[in-house]
């Protein structure tokens, strides 16, 4: 009878289950009719719809402002899944989620420009942008006046002034990036296979470089190791022999962000999946079909190698974009900050007034992560919040107020209530400082393990291998954006499973 109970009990919590996710799918193809902007309220511009902007509008309650949103990108990326789009594990439309889609749940109508800001003026309080997208109208650039201004621009790619980074690498930023890259890739098995082809020239265009041991290099290398070793060897086994990944790090170890253990663990398991890691090594120069690195021997001295490459990923870091570099030009406060934004403990731009940034373009004491940047963006909206409901409140008791001598007979009902209005204000005021909670951080090593570095009880647990692969991602399965998103990336890790991944070049 229990069996009986039990079996009950797990039918009736599946159907609830798929219920709720029913009743979700449909809300959001069928949302409330929104509240429209209205003017005499503050214009809060957002930039950016990344991370940072994405999680501030998402607890945003919009109809406390105008609200303009101004992103070159209409759609919000999935970051950690971006490595997986570069050889077909998941599809890149998975991991992207519109932002029409997400602006139609707010209660308050929010404006979308896809354009991007060329410069911020804080002393007339506007925005220039410009629309960068192929299909231009008669205005192609105009300006947008604000009373708070929120920047969550993120940062473009550090190349250190490197020649040749820009003409000959990819990137791994943008979904493009990504795409470029899973053309690539095939280009060079297909090409290397070419007829009369001579064998230096095959090891060449068969040999992936990547250039970065951080944690997008790493997971790059392993998701390509696994392309190759899972796809690519077993439909071309002619090239199984040659077919080589390199990955070229300038400090003595990848991943420094995680433990020592995990480091080690990482470089043990790229051993063993044939990944050549080649750590001291600084990259100098890149040229068309080769790169140029100055190694440090363990003596100390200092040795130039040529790597010919056929593909090459360069994922050194982040650099500051124009926009933020411009801004930062303006204002004296900013004169020694380097990496970006200095902001303080409320976000708020350093030498500015309504102006806040958040994620990888401010500087906060953070690392440049997804989990900062969002965690930047829910606290600015707690704020804003507040913000709005302090004002309506500061209003209803000056209204109160005047209504006491208007009214005497009910002066004590209003004293009370006026009493009671301001204790709220007073809890509602305090807002504590912005604090970033670490949650752990995790990674894709490639043959289906992860290392984790999780955050447990104020201490830290280290994690690696197969169960850790299941957790990671099962995390960023339930981190996506949407319902959508989640069962559409589940497909595709179940599609790549049974079929194998798709090696059309397209
Ligand atoms: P972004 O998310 O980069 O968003 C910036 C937005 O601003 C974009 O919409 C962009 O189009 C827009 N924009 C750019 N220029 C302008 C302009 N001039 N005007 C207006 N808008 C503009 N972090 C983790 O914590 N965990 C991970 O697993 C992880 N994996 C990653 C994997 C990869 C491959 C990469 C590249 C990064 C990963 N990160 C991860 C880091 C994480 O993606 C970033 O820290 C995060 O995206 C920063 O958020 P953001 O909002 O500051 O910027
Ligand atoms: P990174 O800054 O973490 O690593 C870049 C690496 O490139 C550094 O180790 C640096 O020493 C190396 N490098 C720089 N110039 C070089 C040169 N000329 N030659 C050889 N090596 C060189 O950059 P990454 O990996 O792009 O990450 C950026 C941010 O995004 C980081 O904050 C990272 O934590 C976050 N991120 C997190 C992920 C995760 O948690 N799984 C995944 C991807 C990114």
């Amino acid at each position: 009878r229990k069996l009986r109970w039990a079996f009950r009990l797990g039918y009736l919590s599946v159907l609830g289950g798929i219920a709720l996710v029913g009743y979700n799918v449909y809300m959001d193809r069928h949302p409330e009719p929104q509240v429209e902007p209205d003017p005499s309220k503050k214009t809060l511009v957002i930039l950016g719809t990344g991370w940072g902007s994405i999680s501030l509008l998402k607890r945003l309650d919009t109809e406390n402002y105008n609200v303009v949103v101004i992103s070159p990108r209409n759609y919000f990326l999935f970051t950690p899944l971006l490595p997986s789009c570069t050889t077909g594990t998941v599809e890149h439309r998975s991991i992207m989620e519109p932002v029409r889609t997400i602006l139609r749940q707010k209660k308050g109508r929010v404006t979308f420009y896809e354009a991007e800001a060329s410069s911020i003026d804080p002393e007339r309080k506007v925005v220039r942008i410009f629309d960068t997208s192929e299909i231009k109208g008669s205005t192609t650039e105009t300006e947008v006046p604000y009373d708070m201004l929120v920047i969550g621009v993120g940062a473009e790619n550090a190349t250190f002034g490197i020649p040749g980074v820009r003409e000959h690498s990819c990137f791994l930023k943008e979904i493009g990036d990504a795409q470029k890259i899973r053309k690539r890739i095939m280009d060079c098995v297909e090409t290397a296979m070419f007829k009369d082809q001579s064998p230096e020239e095959i090891d060449r265009l068969l040999h992936m470089v990547v250039v970065g041991g951080g944690p997008t290099g790493v997971e790059f290398a392993g998701e390509l190791q696994d392309f190759f070793q899972e796809d690519i060897k077993k439909l071309v086994p002619e090239i199984a022999d040659r077919f080589r990944v390199t990955l070229i790090e300038a400090l003595p170890n990848v991943l420094p962000m995680f433990s020592r253990q995990l480091i080690e663990y990482t470089e043990r398991s790229f051993k063993e999946e044939k990944i050549n890691i080649h750590t001291k090594t600084v990259v100098k120069k890149v040229n068309e079909k080769s790169v140029e690195a100055e190694v440090t021997r363990p003596d100390g001295t200092k040795e130039t190698i040529v790597f010919p490459y056929g593909l090459l990923v360069w994922a050194t870091g982040n650099a500051v974009r124009p926009v933020v570099r411009d801004l930062m030009s303006k204002i004296p406060a900013q004169k020694n900050s380097r990496r970006g934004l200095a902001v303080n403990e409320y976000l708020v731009v350093q030498g500015t007034r309504d102006i806040w940034a958040i994620g990888d373009c401010a500087v906060a004491g953070y690392a440049p992560t997804a989990q900062v940047a969002a965690q930047e963006g829910t606290f600015l909206a707690r704020l804003f919040n507040n913000m709005a409901k302090t004002e309506a409140l500061e209003e209803k008791i000056r209204h109160l107020s005047s209504s006491l001598n208007l009214e005497p007979g009910n002066s004590a009902e209003i004293s009370q209530e006026i009493a009671e209005l301001e204790r709220k204000l007073r809890r509602i005021k305090d807002v504590k400082p912005f604090q970033y909670s670490h949650q752990g951080s995790l990674a894709y090593i490639g043959s289906e393990k992860a290392v984790a570095d999780i955050t447990w009880f104020n201490g830290n647990v280290a994690a690696a291998g197969s169960l850790t692969f299941l957790f990671w991602r099962s995390a960023y399965v339930s981190m996506c954006f949407s319902m959508r998103n989640k069962l559409l990336v589940i497909n595709d890790w179940l599609k790549s499973k049974v079929f194998g991944r798709d090696l059309s070049r397209e």
